[in-house]
């Protein structure tokens, strides 16, 4: 016979199932600070908005020719801090530590060689979805 603990582990665990299927809805600056020629399929042919963001990623089906469900731009510790790279405005120089950038009051990012890892941040009035 199970006991109580023992349907309340199992109800637990199914809803931890349930929040595992659906990814998180990206943040708008994610979406709209993506130019939409870069865009990278997230999504199947007739995918409705719904079903895109449920799967994580972005839907904007105002631009023609391009993916209407598209890979989100990368997370950050802050929006203010998501951006295209091209959009980058240099607040360091070459090497910044990210104590140095920080001190700065400026975003930080050392995934990508070549380009400003210590940048200013924009204010995210202008993201929508
Ligand atoms: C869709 O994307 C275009 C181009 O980036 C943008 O101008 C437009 O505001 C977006 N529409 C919505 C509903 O987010």
């Amino acid at each position: 016979m199970a006991t109580r603990g023992t349907w309340l582990l199992v109800t637990l665990v199914m809803a931890g199932f349930c929040v595992l299927a659906l990814a998180e809805k990206p943040s708008a600056c994610r979406c709209s600070r993506m130019d939409p020629e870069h865009r990278k399929n997230c999504g199947f042919p007739g995918i409705t908005s719904d079903q895109c963001f449920e799967n994580g990623c972005c839907f904007n089906s105002s631009v023609k020719g391009v993916p209407w469900c598209y890979d989100p731009l990368p997370e950050q510790e802050s929006d203010q801090c998501v951006m295209e790279v091209s959009a980058r405005k240099d607040c360091g120089f070459p090497g910044i530590s990210s104590e140095e950038c920080a001190e700065r009051n400026c975003c930080f990012s050392n995934t990508i060689p070549q380009v400003p890892w210590c940048f200013f941040p924009q204010s995210v009035q202008d993201c929508h979805y």
